[in-house]
């Protein structure tokens, strides 16, 4: 199929070159797409120029990743996602499925103690709502359907990679594009998607990103998964 990535860090060059190496077309959306910015280092990610040599994946603006994809990701930070999605346009994002990666992280100053392991939400995307959320009130006709947030992207793509049988979750309002995501999902190698009914559930997994957070600092690595056991 073909996918749109609108997002250029490290979840967007990830997951973009995972949909690729399954097959799907991919194009890869980042705001700036001048020689200039396309060299610049980035924080977490590879330069989008080295990233594309690479990869053979064209990088373009979120726009035009947008028009391209029949599927969308959101693979930008949850304080920022709409921004990102409106320099996509209304008319670009349309009735699509939106896979929204993002969790609502808080990166005011003091927000974030990596020595504590302590994080924070942006109060106005947490407790009664969520990025999630938010972008389906934003774009009605899309069909917004939350996943692989609750695990390092580089799990998310290949969950056998940590040797156990880990699970994911998915959420949204339409059940033909949660059937299609989990359909993704499975390629990438998850066995369990558990399905938290309507997008409401992105609240519990958006938090699921403050446990998370303690969990790698205790832990001392990023790469470890969920199991639900009943
Ligand atoms: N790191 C992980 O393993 C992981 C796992 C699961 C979920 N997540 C979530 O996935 C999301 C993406 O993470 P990331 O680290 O890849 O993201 P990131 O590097 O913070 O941001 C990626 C994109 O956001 C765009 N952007 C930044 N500020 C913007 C603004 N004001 N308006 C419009 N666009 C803007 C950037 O555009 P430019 O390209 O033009 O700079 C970039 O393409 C986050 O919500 C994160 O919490 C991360």
């Amino acid at each position: 199929m073909k996918i749109g990535v609108i997002g250029a860090g490290v979840v967007g060059q990830t997951v973009g070159e995972a949909f690729a190496a399954k097959g799907h077309e991919v194009v890869l959306g980042t705001r700036a797409v001048t020689e200039e910015e396309l060299a610049k280092p980035r924080s977490m990610a590879v330069p989008l120029k080295d990233w594309a040599t690479r990869t053979s994946i064209p990088v373009a603006t979120f726009r035009e990743a947008a028009r391209h994809g029949e599927i969308l990701v959101n693979a930008t930070a949850g304080g920022i996602a709409l921004d990102a999605l409106a320099l996509a346009g209304k008319d670009a994002i349309g009735s699509k499925v939106i896979i929204d990666i993002a969790n609502p992280i808080d990166f005011t100053p003091g927000a974030i103690d990596p020595s504590r392991g302590l994080m924070a939400s942006v109060p106005a995307l947490t407790n009664s709502t969520s990025v999630g959320e938010e972008i389906q009130r934003a774009y009605p006709e899309a069909r917004v359907v939350k996943a692989l947030n609750t695990a390092n992207i580089a799990v998310g793509v290949a969950p056998k990679s940590l040797g156990g049988d880990i699970d994911t979750f998915i959420a949204g309002d339409d059940a033909t594009a949660k059937a299609l995501v989990t359909d993704l999902l499975k390629a990438f190698g998850w066995s369990t998607v558990i399905d938290l009914g309507d997008i409401t559930g992105a609240r519990g997994t958006e938090q699921f990103i403050v446990l998370w957070f303690r969990l790698m600092v205790t832990l001392g690595t990023p790469t470890f998964g969920i199991k639900v056991v009943k």
